[in-house]
């Protein structure tokens, strides 16, 4: 019997315990941490959205094209805003680092070429950025619920300026009405579904389409998350992967669970027709501490990341690209108007043929497949591969720093002043 528990195990190795098995008490250090990190980051929340409600909201009420377009622009600020916030509180409370490597014999693989051009460093050989496509949908297997949080802060490395003011996702309706964060992400534009991808798809096409549109028009970028899993792999879900794979014959997946594809199938289907060149990215997610077949949630919450300072020390991101318009079978689009949103269930993006639904289902199905695969291996002891770049969630300048703590209101009056004066 191994008795790893608080008492024998050493603080720095604290995230490999359960969190239920790690010591309750904090110390006073950590008390004061704690606060200090929720005071950060709820009085940085509190100014986003208050920018947004007292300055934002009377600029899209004008009846005109410049403030409509002042407002967007703003509103993208503030994003930006939120995405160092994210960074900083990693930086100052639970420091990090991303492991980045890439996929070179499997699906979506990169070319040691694209790779070396991809991989971007200062004179000191530290990576600064990832020179990526900005329009693409990102999936990755789920875990825990601070995976969309470190998958923000990824989209920071994304080219020079990073892609972190152009992210979307999907969320339940009933927390639009969440007071500040509800109220943020309803400005952010994010999509709010009310119960399942088939009864919300025409909305969820409709508005992915907008967006998509937009960002072509715009050449802005456009960040799409979405965990095909659906939830975090857990005692619950678990089994439902089990009973599924067992009524339709399947395999089911070892460390992840089997991905669900009408969503993702109705967004690139969405998409795709808008932006040609629209990538999928796909993440295979992985934290130390975890054991095989553990569950993430018990390792890791915001909670013990963020107030009780046990972050995970590294988080391996294994990044595998696909062409949407070459390599995905999303089926037959050329009968899509690009130029007109769907609007009802009969419009091609959402009414997909039983064929091309399988085909799909086929091909997702086989990713998550490798995914897993590339999983265990890991565990085992395995990296997913050379070579691969470490980058620590640190922000880049005092600029960032400054808009992550929320003291971004002078910039943004001094940019509406300067657009009115024209
Ligand atoms: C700070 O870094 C961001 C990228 O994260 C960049 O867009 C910005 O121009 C930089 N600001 C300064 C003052 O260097």
């Amino acid at each position: 019997m191994t008795a790893t528990n608080a008492t024998t195990t050493s603080p720095e190795l604290y995230y490999t315990l359960p969190i239920s098995q790690r010591s309750k008490s904090l110390t006073w250090t950590r008390t004061l941490l704690a606060t200090a990190a929720a005071i950060v980051f709820a009085t940085a929340c509190l100014t986003i959205n208050a920018t947004q409600i007292g300055f934002l909201l009377p600029l899209r009420l004008l009846p005109f094209q410049w403030a409509r377009q002042i407002y967007t622009d703003c509103i993208r600020f503030t994003k930006r805003a939120f995405g160092c916030l994210l960074i900083l509180m990693c930086q100052w409370f639970a420091p990090t680092s991303l492991v980045i490597s890439f996929e070179r014999e499997g699906k979506g693989r990169f070319t040691p070429e694209q790779i070396e051009r991809i991989v971007r460093k200062d004179q000191d050989g530290r990576v600064v950025s990832l020179d990526l496509p900005s329009k693409f949908v990102l999936i990755a297997n789920h875990q825990v619920y601070a995976d969309w949080w470190y998958a923000w802060c990824f989209t920071y490395f994304i080219g020079a300026n990073g892609v972190h003011d152009s992210v979307f996702i999907t969320l339940k309706k009933s927390l639009q009405w969440l007071p500040v964060l509800g109220w943020a992400m309803r400005f952010y534009n994010f999509i709010f579904l009310a119960r399942s991808w088939v009864s919300d798809r025409v909305q969820l096409s409709t508005h992915l389409s907008a967006l998509g549109k937009a960002a072509e028009q715009e050449d802005s970028p456009l960040v799409f998350f979405l965990y095909p899993e659906g939830t975090v792999v857990s005692k619950d879900t678990r089994p439902i992967s089990k009973k599924f794979a067992d009524k339709t014959g399947i395999d089911d997946m070892t460390n992840v669970l089997l991905p669900r594809s009408t969503g993702l199938h109705y967004s690139l289907r969405s998409l795709g027709p808008r932006i040609p060149d629209l990538k999928l990215l796909d993440i295979t997610t992985v934290y130390p501490g975890i054991p095989p077949m553990g569950y993430g949630q018990s390792y890791y919450t915001l909670r013990s990341i963020f107030l009780h300072g046990i972050p995970p020390p590294t988080i391996h991101m294994h990044l595998r690209m696909f062409d949407v318009a070459t390599n995905v079978p999303i089926g037959d689009l050329s009968k899509t108007n690009a130029a007109v949103n769907p609007r009802s269930s009969s419009a091609v993006e959402v009414e997909i043929p039983e064929k091309e639904k399988a085909s799909f289902d086929v091909w997702l199905r086989e990713l998550w497949h490798e995914k897993d695969m590339s999983m265990t291996k890991w565990f085992n002891g395995a990296s997913f591969g050379e070579p691969s770049f470490e980058i620590p969630l640190r922000l880049r300048n005092k600029t960032d720093m400054c808009n992550g703590l929320g003291f971004f209101l002078p910039t943004i009056v001094g940019y509406v002043c300067s657009r009115i004066g024209k």
